[in-house]
């Protein structure tokens, strides 16, 4: 950290391998469920998106969760790289960050898993109509929850093509210049619900202990890294705790986290929940901030930490206290693509403004940011 007093601890430098991120602001991964021709490819809708919170000051930028194969989907307007003809839509969206931008850029590799066959988010009045939906895959045949069809169980033939979808993908992530990748090993999706005990009954050596339910994960890990260059970093993205009763505690967090230490892991993504139909307990405020605050005071990983992170002043405190070393934030960069840029100004800090922007250094607003 900075010993520059000037300088909010939110806004120092942080690097991992090569990849230096201006500061410690990420724009959270979210599904827009918006490429085009329901085939997976990113658009100029993305383009705007990302580069719109790009140019609003995040130093790293996550894609939503971007799926490795057409049934590893929530739903048919998830965005994709299991094609090479991804490659260069994806590119164009990189460049644009990087030309627009100190930014950088992260791609969420995922696989729904047993969280597939959904309707677009905002057209879930109605389930998707049988004839659309797609053989899911699981560790094991249990339903997400009473309303969703079952999985098919994984067999070893299903886990090897899964495992070079995930490699094939992370080629064409280098290959469209993402400077990182995260690989969403949270929320109930494919390689989350190998982690939780509450989806994974297996019986081989895949199931079991967290050391067994972590194998499948960390061989993807591993998969992926060898391929991915040495100087860029890759991120994992967890639920910590499962909010459900005989589900993961913040003790398996930490073995998860040292297991992915071990192996070569340059940062987690501490989330939680939703791994079941369940909702997790009205939990308010940062409630998971302390949860990478434990993995990060017992594992010598860096974290970022995400969730209900509203002003500066909170993530200007989570970094100064050593509670995360990124803060991402989700829902605050749908509300303003300019959050990183208000929250320098609320710390008395200017956050470079794209040259394009410069006159907004001379706008005063009159709201409760500037008076807090
Ligand atoms: C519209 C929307 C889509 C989301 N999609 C993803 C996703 O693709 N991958 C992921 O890991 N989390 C996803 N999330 C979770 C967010 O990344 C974040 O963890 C969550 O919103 C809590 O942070 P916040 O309070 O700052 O919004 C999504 C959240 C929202 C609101």
């Amino acid at each position: 950290m900075s010993k520059d007093t000037t300088i909010p601890p939110l806004f120092t430098p942080f690097s991992l391998r090569e990849i230096t991120f201006k500061n410690r602001i990420m724009m959270s991964p979210m599904c827009m469920y918006s490429a085009k021709d329901l085939d997976g490819t990113p658009n100029e809708f993305h383009i705007a998106h990302l580069g719109a919170r790009a140019l609003g000051g995040a130093g790293l930028i996550c894609t939503e969760m971007t799926q490795i194969s057409p049934n590893g989907r929530i739903s048919l307007g998830d965005a994709g790289i299991w094609d090479d003809k991804h490659i260069e839509p994806w590119k164009r969206v990189v460049d644009f960050v990087h030309q627009n931008s100190e930014a950088k850029i992260a791609l969420q590799l995922g696989h729904a898993g047993r969280k597939g066959c959904n309707p677009l988010s905002w057209e879930r009045t109605n389930p998707l109509p049988n004839h659309l939906h797609w053989e899911m895959l699981a560790p094991s045949a249990i339903p997400f929850g009473p309303d969703t069809n079952a999985p098919r169980e994984m067999n070893e033939a299903d886990m090897a093509s899964i495992k070079d979808a995930f490699v094939s993908a992370a080629k064409r992530a280098d290959k469209a210049g993402f400077d990182m990748i995260e690989l969403h090993c949270g929320h109930g999706y494919l390689l989350s619900s190998f982690i939780s005990p509450l989806s994974n009954h297996r019986d081989d050596i895949y199931g079991g202990s967290i050391e067994n339910r972590m194998k499948f994960p960390l061989e993807i890990y591993q998969a992926v890294r060898t391929i991915w260059p040495e100087k860029k970093p890759i991120s994992a993205r967890i639920s910590a705790v499962d909010w459900v009763k005989g589900g993961n505690e913040i003790k398996d967090a930490i073995t998860i986290a040292a297991m992915f230490n071990d192996v070569g892991l340059d940062i987690l993504d501490v989330s939680s929940g939703n791994v079941t139909h369940e909702k997790r307990p009205p939990l308010t405020g940062l409630f998971q901030t302390p949860l990478s605050e434990t993995i990060r005071n017992n594992i010598d990983i860096p974290t970022i930490t995400v969730g209900n992170i509203t002003t500066g002043k909170q993530a200007n405190e989570i970094i100064s206290e050593s509670c995360a070393d990124i803060c991402a934030i989700g829902k605050g960069h749908l509300y303003d693509p300019f959050w990183s840029h208000h929250a320098a100004r609320e710390l008395g800090y200017t956050e470079p403004w794209p040259k394009q922007y410069l006159a907004a250094n001379n706008f005063r607003e009159n709201n409760d940011r500037m008076t807090q």
